[in-house]
């Protein structure tokens, strides 16, 4: 495995500078608070950074509406200060991707403001209009909370314009090979400053079709393949990762013949994970597994369980949806669109076992494990921040004022940081769990430091095993010689699973978190008994030599 494919074994770690650290006591964050905390993002062992919008912007959809593709946030800093960032992160060997929002502008920016005055304009045609509102209507609403439509009336000049998502937020044209050019020229501009690639934003609904759905389009694989041929001819090593929350045949297409996508989001997966263990059955997890189509050798996807938006649940059936409404938001206020606008701790009834299990099953699975800021050490939220700021407030690092985020005043701070007793800043920190090594922090570093020192759960193939239990997740995974035996008991009751392990016979399972052998692999069924949400990983030893490890455990 050359450098070229880093992102198949990486560690990403999702975050907001403006969520992060604050240097300058104006209650939000900015690259010069970022870089002074990537030593602690180093020793947590993450390899790669994916940065929420960075650009200038009337955050009316926190950052994700752009005024200046060329541009920093003024509250983060300037270009300098990013360099330097770059600089910084690349020196503790941690790469940097960031959000890259090609589908939409903000309507603040000066294309669209220029628009505005109708078809006399150069930048009309870099936007989607019409004459009626009627124009693609097979295309449902995503924001469905807030905008009744995709369409928005300009009196002044008697036109529609498109929109995806927000009203604020016009769909750029791409159609226009001026739009598609300047595009990829945005691209350039970033991996010139030193990024290591982008987390495509939207990525499904760049073009627009009558009597289609308008995502997936043909027309929008041929843009990113171009993008990618650019990509690798001038910044090899660059990597695209796929925001595509779609179904898995339409999803896998975005990794094209490995010509595409490097990676996508495995969002069919996510709210199947939740699902197993609130019904503590492993089928949910197992029968989306089945469906994923097998991807190119060179891709990867990026496995995650819970980001900065709300938990979509748009790859989930209607029975199913309910479902997790119904196990996950007691309260109303919980839901936002179709998703649940929650922190991980708090849907675990921050149960260290579940969040420690969930972590356990993501950093084994195939796949390369993301990680949302703040979960690591189980942060809660606030539901009644509205839209989604409830999962995007401050990093807590200490009991210090504003948790160690900012000097500010309390008042002054972007957003509240967390004082609901049972998640309050004050007790869950980074400070409060670096040195206690039961801490959830601590366990994820160990995740971190099992994963780094083999490659076989970025690498390797993944085999089911059943035990006729649905409490029991079970699979190994193989590569190169060597196979690790996963097991996960997704019950709140202690298990007694038998295991037909017959294929492995004479192999001496090591337990990788303890460092602990087990008896030997015979004929007979394996016998385990993990505790509630309790899980085993195990490298099966060929033999009992002492060295027959897997490197570095
Ligand atoms: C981002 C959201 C954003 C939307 C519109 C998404 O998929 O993750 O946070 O609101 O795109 O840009």
């Amino acid at each position: 495995m050359t450098d070229k494919y880093w992102y198949k074994n990486a560690v990403i770690y999702e975050l907001y500078v403006k969520g992060y650290q604050d240097s300058n006591s104006d209650g939000k964050g900015d690259f010069s608070g970022l870089i002074t905390r990537l030593d602690y993002l180093k020793e947590l062992g993450i390899d790669c950074i994916w940065l929420l919008p960075q650009y200038p912007t009337p955050a009316r959809d926190d950052g994700y509406d752009i005024m200046d593709y060329f541009g920093i946030n003024p509250e983060y800093g300037s270009i300098e200060n990013f360099r330097e960032f770059i600089h910084e992160s690349h020196q503790r060997g941690i790469r940097v991707i960031a959000d890259l929002v090609l589908n939409h502008t903000s309507d603040q920016h000066p294309w669209f403001q220029s628009a505005l005055a109708g078809p006399s304009s150069p930048y009309f045609d870099y936007y989607v209009w019409s004459e009626t509102p009627d124009r693609y209507s097979d295309v449902r609403v995503i924001f469905v909370d807030s905008e009744p439509s995709n369409w928005t009336y300009v009196r002044d000049i008697g036109m529609y314009y498109w929109h995806r998502f927000f009203h604020h937020q016009p769909d750029l044209n791409y159609d226009n090979p001026e739009v598609r050019a300047r595009m990829i020229e945005v691209v350039g501009y970033w991996l010139d400053l030193g990024l290591d690639g982008f987390r495509v934003d939207a990525a499904a609904y760049l073009f627009e079709r009558e009597g289609t759905a308008c995502e997936n389009l043909p027309e929008t694989h041929l843009f990113f393949k171009e993008l990618r041929s650019m990509m690798d001819s001038r910044y090899p090593g660059s990597i695209l990762l796929a925001e595509v929350n779609q179904w898995p045949e339409d999803l896998a297409e975005y990794f094209g013949n490995g010509d595409e996508f490097h990676m996508a989001f495995n969002f069919p997966l996510m709210p199947r994970l939740f699902m197993a263990v609130k019904r503590e059955d492993c089928r949910p997890v197992k029968e989306i597994m089945k469906m994923l189509p097998t991807i190119p050798e060179s891709c990867q996807w990026a496995m995650f369980l819970r980001n900065h938006d709300e938990l979509t649940l748009e790859m989930c059936t209607d029975e199913e949806r309910d479902y997790m409404y119904w196990a996950y938001s007691q309260d109303r206020q919980m839901i936002l669109n179709k998703g649940i606008r929650r922190r991980l701790a708090p849907l675990m009834e921050n149960d260290t076992r579940k969040i420690e299990l969930l972590h356990a099953i993501l950093f084994t699975l195939p796949g390369s494990p993301v990680i949302y800021y703040g979960d690591e050490i189980g942060m809660g939220d606030n539901v009644y921040l509205g839209d989604r700021n409830g999962v995007r407030t401050p990093m807590q690092w200490n009991d210090n004022k504003n948790a160690g985020f900012s000097g500010s005043k309390p008042s002054q701070l972007y957003a509240p940081v967390i004082v609901d007793p049972e998640y309050n800043y004050s007790a869950v920190n980074v400070e409060s769990q670096k040195n206690n090594p039961n801490s959830l922090l601590n366990r994820i570093k160990r995740f971190i430091r099992i994963r780094r020192s083999c490659g076989v759960f970025g690498l390797g193939t993944q085999e089911f095993l059943e035990c006729g239990n649905p409490s029991l997740l079970a699979y190994t995974i193989s590569y190169g010689g060597d196979t690790y035996l996963c097991a996960f008991n997704l019950s709140a009751r202690s298990q007694c699973f038998h295991l037909d392990l017959s294929m492995y016979e004479g192999r001496v399972p090591l337990e990788v978190i303890g460092d602990t052998p087990f008896p030997v692999v015979t004929r007979s069924p394996y016998t385990l008994t993990p505790n509630p949400y309790g899980y085993f990983i195990f490298f099966l030893r060929k033999s009992q030599r002492r060295g027959d490890k897997p490197g570095g455990l």
